[in-house]
C-alpha cells in the first residue's frame, strides 16, 4: 500500500515512453526536442525554472504523442530537488509510467529528488486503491537515488503505522509491527507486557481492553562507542480518558502514536544508512481509553524509579508513559544522548502550526545538530525554552509532581510538558520533540501527503548518521 512503485534505474527512456520528465533551470536547457525554442516555451508558460514548476509539453513522437514534463530545479539544492521530484509525480495521474531524467547534480540532490518523488507517490487506502505512477529514473547516480529511496520507504512505513485505524492498531499490534521491523533489519527486540515498574504506562493503559506494552529495539554496530536512546510516544488512541476529549479533538487521535512510529521506522533504517553509533528505541504503547477501569483525575501513580505523580488530568497521558521510558533509559541504558518524540500537546500545534516541530533541549551541541538536520531534511524544528520559573507550577500537594499545572492556568502547555519530562532524564543530554502539529497534514503538499506525515524520520536518520 505505501509506496507501491519499485523504482528502476536506466540510462535512456524507452522508445514508447509516454511521460518523460526533464529538468530545466536558469542555465539548463532541456535535452529534448521541443516544438518551440525552450525560451519561447517557458516565456509562454511564465515559467522561470523554480523548483515546483512543471510545464507539460506535448511532443510528436513516432506516430503518436509523448508528454514532456519540464520541471524546474532552481539552483539544484537538495530542498529544491525534493520539491521538484514531488511536483513531477503529482502531475501524473493513474498507474502510468513516469520517466524522470535526473539532472546533473550532487549526490545529495539526486537522493532528494528520489525521496521527494517517492514520498509524493505514497498512498494509504483501505479498500479500492488509488494507483500511483510507476517511476523510472533516467541517468543519475544510482547509489544516491537508492539512498533517497531508502529514506522515503522508512518515512512511508511511519505513515502506514500512523494511518492505520485504531480498531486495528492496538498496543500489541504496534509491538508486533516493531517485531517485524526488527526481524527484517537485524535489530534486537524485546517487549514488556507485565510492566511491573512502569506505573505510568500501566495507569494510562488500564482503561483499555487492549493492554499496554513497552517495546525495546536495539541496534549495536561493531565498534560503536556512543549510545543514543530514542523514546517514542505510542498512544494508539487518545480519547483523553475520563478527562474526555470533545469529538472535534478526538477524531484524529489515531495519530497519537506518531512519535513511536517514527522511532520504529528510524530503527529499521539504521543499518542500511550506516549509522555508526549504538541506538536503542523505546516505544511506550498504550490506549488511553474511557471506561470504568480507567484511571481517575486525582489518582496518584508511581513512575519508573519511584517518583509519584498526581494525575490531575488524564488527557495529559503522553508525559506519563514517556516519563517511565525516560527514567528507565537513564537508570538501565546509560545513554550518552536521549531524544524523545511525541505528539504531546495541542499547545505546540497552536504555537508553531502544522509545519514545524517544537524542540526543547538541555544540551547546546545536540540542539544545534538537530536544528541543522531539520533544515537539511525539511523536518523543520523551532527551539523552545525550558523556563525554570514555570517548573513550580507542576508541584503537587500530595505527590512529587502533578501531571498538569494544578492551578489549571493552561498557559505554555508545551513548555510545561517538557519541564515535566525533564524531571525524568537524570540530567543527561536530552532533546524533546513535540510534533503534535507536523505529525499530521490536512492536505497533500509537495512530498507531504494528507494524514500521517512521518515527521522526524528523515530528521533523526540524518542526525544519527552524522554522529561519529
Ligand atoms: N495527544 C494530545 C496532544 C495533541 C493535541 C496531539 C492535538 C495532536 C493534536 C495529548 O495527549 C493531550 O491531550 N494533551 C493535552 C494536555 C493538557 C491536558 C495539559 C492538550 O494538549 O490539550
Ligand atoms: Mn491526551
Ligand atoms: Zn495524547
Amino acid at each position: 500500500m505505501p509506496i507501491e512503485t519499485t523504482p528502476t534505474f536506466v540510462a535512456e527512456p524507452a522508445a514508447d515512453a509516454q511521460f518523460v520528465a526533464v529538468p530545466f533551470g536558469r542555465d539548463l536547457a532541456p535535452p529534448v526536442e521541443l516544438p518551440l525554442p525552450v525560451d519561447a516555451l517557458l516565456a509562454h508558460y511564465e515559467a522561470k525554472g523554480d523548483p515546483g514548476e512543471v510545464v507539460e509539453v506535448p511532443v510528436a513522437h513516432g506516430t503518436g504523442v509523448r508528454r514532456v514534463l519540464l520541471y524546474g530545479v532552481g539552483d539544484g539544492s537538495a530542498a529544491g530537488l525534493r520539491r521538484a521530484g514531488a511536483s513531477v509525480v503529482r502531475k501524473v495521474k493513474g498507474g502510468a509510467t513516469l520517466w524522470i531524467r535526473v539532472p546533473e547534480t550532487a549526490d545529495a540532490g539526486a537522493a532528494a529528488l528520489a525521496e521527494g518523488a517517492l514520498l509524493a507517490s505514497y498512498t494509504f487506502r483501505i479498500g479500492a486503491g488509488r494507483t500511483a505512477p510507476k517511476i523510472v529514473f533516467v541517468g543519475g547516480d544510482e547509489e544516491a537515488l537508492r539512498r533517497g529511496e531508502r529514506v522515503a520507504r522508512a518515512t512511508a512505513l511511519a505513515r502506514d503505522l500512523i494511518n492505520t485505524p485504531s480498531s486495528i492498531k492496538s498496543p500489541a499490534w504496534l509491538a508486533d509491527q516493531a517485531r517485524e521491523v526488527a526481524a527484517s533489519a537485524g535489530l534486537g527486540f524485546r517487549e514488556d507486557t507485565a510492566l511491573d515498574e512502569f506505573g505510568g504506562i500501566r495507569a494510562v493503559g488500564q482503561g483499555s481492553v487492549n493492554p499496554p506494552r513497552l517495546v525495546e529495539l536495539t541496534y549495536a554496530p561493531e565498534g560503536a562507542t556512543r549510545h543514543v536512546v530514542l523514546v517514542g510516544k505510542g498512544i494508539t488512541f487518545d480519547t483523553g480518558g475520563l478527562s474526555l476529549k470533545p469529538e472535534e479533538g478526538m477524531k484524529t487521535m489515531k495519530t497519537d502514536m506518531a512519535g513511536g512510529a517514527t522511532v520504529i521506522a528510524v530503527m529499521g533504517a539504521l543499518a542500511a544508512a550506516g549509522v555508526p553509533v549504538r541506538v536503542t528505541g523505546l516505544v511506550a504503547c498504550a490506549e488511553n481509553a474511557f471506561s470504568g477501569s480507567a484511571q481517575r483525575p486525582g489518582d496518584v501513580i508511581t513512575q519508573y524509579g519511584g517518583r509519584t505523580v498526581e494525575v490531575l488530568n488524564t488527557d495529559a497521558e503522553g508525559r506519563l508513559v514517556l516519563a517511565d521510558a525516560l527514567a528507565y533509559a537513564d537508570a538501565e541504558l546509560a545513554p550518552d544522548i536521549v531524544i524523545d518524540i511525541a505528539t504531546l500537546t495541542g499547545a505546540a500545534k497552536v504555537a508553531l502550526g502544522l509545519r514545524l516541530g517544537a524542540l526543547y533541549a538541555t544540551d547546546e551541541p545536540l540542539a544545534a545538530a538537530l536544528l541543522e538536520a531539520g533544515e537539511a531534511t525539511g523536518d523543520r524544528l523551532w527551539r523552545m525554552p525550558l523556563i525554570d520559573d514555570y517548573r513550580a507550577d507542576l508541584d503537587s500537594d500530595i505527590a512529587d509532581l502533578a501531571n498538569v499545572d494544578r492551578r489549571m492556568s493552561g498557559s505554555a502547555g508545551s513548555v510545561a510538558a517538557a519541564l515535566f519530562l525533564r524531571e525524568f532524564t537524570g540530567g543527561r543530554p536530552w532533546a524533546h520533540l513535540d510534533v503534535a502539529g507536523p505529525a499530521r497534514a490536512t492536505a497533500d503538499d509537495g512530498e507531504i501527503t494528507k494524514g500521517g506525515t512521518g515527521f522526524g524520520v528523515r530528521l533523526l536518520l540524518r542526525y544519527l548518521a552524522s554522529l561519529g
